[in-house]
Parts: structure tokens; C-alpha cells; sequence
């Protein structure tokens, strides 16, 4: 049978701090309560990398588990992609320092991407195409924050919802059926005030004004960005369904990134999915951005939730703002 060549996650891995931070220990460090977090957000605590660690670190850690998962080595991969906005520094690209970490070989092209809590789809996409067209046989996709390090702990508004962790896929090409079946992404950048870190890029370098004025943090018009998320999340969903002709009811898993449980249980009704299908971190590990969707999916491999030839929808929404969805065939 001639089948179409798809891309298809072969192993999956993770990094997931120790370090637990509670919302009863963001009541001594903001003017907040965990009855306030927990009803607005969905979060009852967050991991939090320890000083010495790095997001290549992590991201390093976490594309070395997904390797063995694969049953793959270094050496086997064509390419790393890491979606990040929390590099090791602003020069070289973090894929750079996780390449050499993991000992891969010059061969495999190391470098990341900025599409915020939308990054990891948005490096599935780009691992999709060099593999359909033959370009790669394994790429590395990584989703990495380590957002801590940039959150403001006096700003209520932004510090109690963000966490540090790291998920990776290997992909490779299929031709039974299974793997990638769409993936659609999308940009506004009319919004990219909505959600950014004000300094230290070229249009406000870092100086001791930037520093004393918080500039380096993360800033966020919080309900804003719930409203697009609503909708934007909820529409790429429903776009990547229609694209394949799928109905809601025939999907087993919904994989999407975890910022606020409110906005995941508004997108559960939008598309008609129920929340059961939902698979579920934020209670436990806070809004991880791009590392939140390999995160959720390595959980549900490995406590055998999704099953062989499953349908999976992934849908995501991050600064820029940058959202998209996949459809995928486990
Ligand atoms: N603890 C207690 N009170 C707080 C806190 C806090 N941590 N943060 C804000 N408040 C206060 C506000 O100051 C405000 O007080 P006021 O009425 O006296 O002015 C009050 O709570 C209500 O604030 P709202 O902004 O209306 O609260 P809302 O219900 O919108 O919840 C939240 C805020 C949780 C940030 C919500 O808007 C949200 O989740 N937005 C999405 C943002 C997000 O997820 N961003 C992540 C990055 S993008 C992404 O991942 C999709």
C-alpha cells in the first residue's frame, strides 16, 4: 500500500524541577491568597529550577529521556529545535549549548525559536516539513522555560502563575497512517504589547534605568490576553478538525497549553469536547509555556492514558501573540 509520509512522535521526555513553590509560599512574597490563585487559575504550586541550573540544562535532560524513549541516540539526530523565550543568554541560540550537552554531532542543526506558549507547536510544525520533505530523519523538538527566572515576585499579577519545566519530542517519518495529520499557526502582532518583557532586546537595551524600572520582567494585561486566549485557542482547535473533517467526538485526547484552567474549561465548551479528555497539569506545575503541551503529553504516555492510533488535538496560545493547533494520530 502506498501510504503518505507522515511525521510522528516516536519518544517523549521531560524535566520537572524539585523545588516546589506553593500558593501558601506566594502569600509571604505577594499580597495573594491560595483560595484567589486556585479559583482564578486552576494552580495549586509550580516547580522552580534550582540557582545552578540553566534552560539548556533542562532542555537537555528532558531530549535525552525522549532519545531513550525512541530508543535513538545523539548522533541520530538531524536537528534540534528548541522553542524558548527563556534562553541560557540572548547569544547563541540555547539549541546550541543543549547540541553540545547531549553530545549530538555537527551534522544535526541546532537552533531555537520565540512563539512564547505557542513555541512547541510551532517547532513541531517546522520538524514536520524538513521530515515530509525528506530534509531530516530525526529532529529534537523542545519546549523549555525557565520563566522564574524572569517573573517579577512582587507583581501579583504575573509571579503566581508561571512555573520551570521542559518536555521534548523526537519525530521521524511514518508511512503506516499515524503521526502529524495538520498543523495551522497563526500571528498577531498588532498585540505583541499585551504580554512582553520590555527590556533588554534592541529597543531598550539593558541599563541601570531598565534595571531599576523592573523592565527585564515579564508584563502582562492579564484579561486581555484571557479573551484572545478564549477565542484564538478555541478557533485553532476547531480549525485543525475542520481541516481534517473530524468531528469533536472522535477525539481522544486534547493536549493544550495550560495557562489558566478557566480559559481550558471555556475551550472545552467552545469545541465541544469535555474536559475528561483534557489532559491536565496546571494544578501541579503552573503555566510552563512552550514546555506545557510535551510536558502534558510525556504524562499521559507514561501513566498509558493515550493508546496506539488515538486522535490527539494540541492547541496553544502565547505572547506575540502567536497561537496554533495539531492534530495528531498517536
Ligand atoms: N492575588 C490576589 N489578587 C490578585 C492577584 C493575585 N495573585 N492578581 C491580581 N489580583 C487582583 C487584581 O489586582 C484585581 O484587583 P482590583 O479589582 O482591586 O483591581 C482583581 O484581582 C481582579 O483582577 P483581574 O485581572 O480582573 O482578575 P482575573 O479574574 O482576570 O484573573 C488572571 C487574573 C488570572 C491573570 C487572568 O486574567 C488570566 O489568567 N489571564 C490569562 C493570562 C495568562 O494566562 N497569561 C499567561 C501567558 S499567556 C498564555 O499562557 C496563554
Amino acid at each position: 500500500m502506498n501510504r503518505e509520509l507522515h511525521t510522528r512522535i516516536v519518544g517523549v521526555g521531560s524535566y520537572i524541577a524539585e523545588g516546589v513553590l506553593t500558593n501558601k509560599d506566594l502569600e509571604n512574597m505577594v499580597e495573594t491568597s491560595d483560595e484567589w490563585i486556585i479559583e482564578r487559575t486552576g494552580i495549586r504550586e509550580r516547580r522552580i529550577a534550582p540557582k545552578q541550573v540553566v534552560t539548556s540544562d533542562m532542555a537537555a535532560h528532558a531530549l535525552k529521556q525522549a532519545l531513550a524513549a525512541a530508543g535513538l541516540g545523539p548522533n541520530d539526530l538531524d536537528m534540534i529545535i528548541c522553542a524558548t523565550v527563556t534562553p541560557d543568554k540572548p547569544l547563541p541560540a540555547t539549541a546550541a549549548f543543549v547540541q553540545q550537552k547531549i553530545g549530538a554531532t555537527s551534522h544535526c542543526a541546532s537552533f531555537d525559536i520565540a512563539a512564547a506558549c505557542a513555541g512547541f507547536l510551532y517547532g513541531l510544525s517546522i520538524a514536520d516539513c524538513h521530515i515530509r520533505l525528506k530534509k531530516a530523519k530525526y529532529i529534537g523538538v523542545i519546549g523549555v522555560e525557565l520563566l522564574s527566572r524572569i517573573l517579577d515576585f512582587k507583581d501579583r499579577n504575573t509571579c503566581v502563575l508561571f512555573g520551570d519545566g521542559a518536555g521534548a519530542a523526537v519525530v521521524t517519518g511514518d508511512e503506516t497512517g499515524r503521526g502529524i495529520l495538520s498543523t495551522h499557526l497563526f500571528t498577531d502582532g498588532s498585540l505583541t504589547g499585551i504580554l512582553h518583557v520590555p527590556a533588554g532586546g534592541s529597543a531598550n537595551p539593558a541599563s541601570e534605568h531598565t534595571v531599576a524600572d523592573r523592565l527585564h520582567y515579564v508584563h502582562m494585561g492579564g484579561q486581555e490576553v484571557f479573551r484572545y486566549a478564549v477565542r484564538y485557542l478555541s478557533e485553532a482547535a476547531q480549525t485543525a478538525l475542520k481541516a481534517n473533517q473530524i468531528p469533536p467526538e472522535q477525539v481522544d485526547w486534547v493536549v493544550a497549553h495550560q495557562a489558566n484552567i478557566r480559559i481550558l474549561n471555556t475551550v472545552s465548551h467552545r469545541v465541544g469536547i469535555p474536559m475528561e479528555k483534557f489532559v491536565l497539569n496546571i494544578e501541579r506545575l503552573g503555566n510552563t509555556s512552550s514546555a506545557s503541551i510535551p510536558l502534558a503529553l510525556n504524562e499521559a504516555i507514561q501513566d498509558g492514558r493515550v493508546k496506539d492510533n488515538e486522535l490527539i488535538l494540541m492547541t496553544a496560545l502565547g505572547g506575540g501573540i502567536s497561537w496554533g493547533s495539531a492534530l495528531l494520530r498517536w
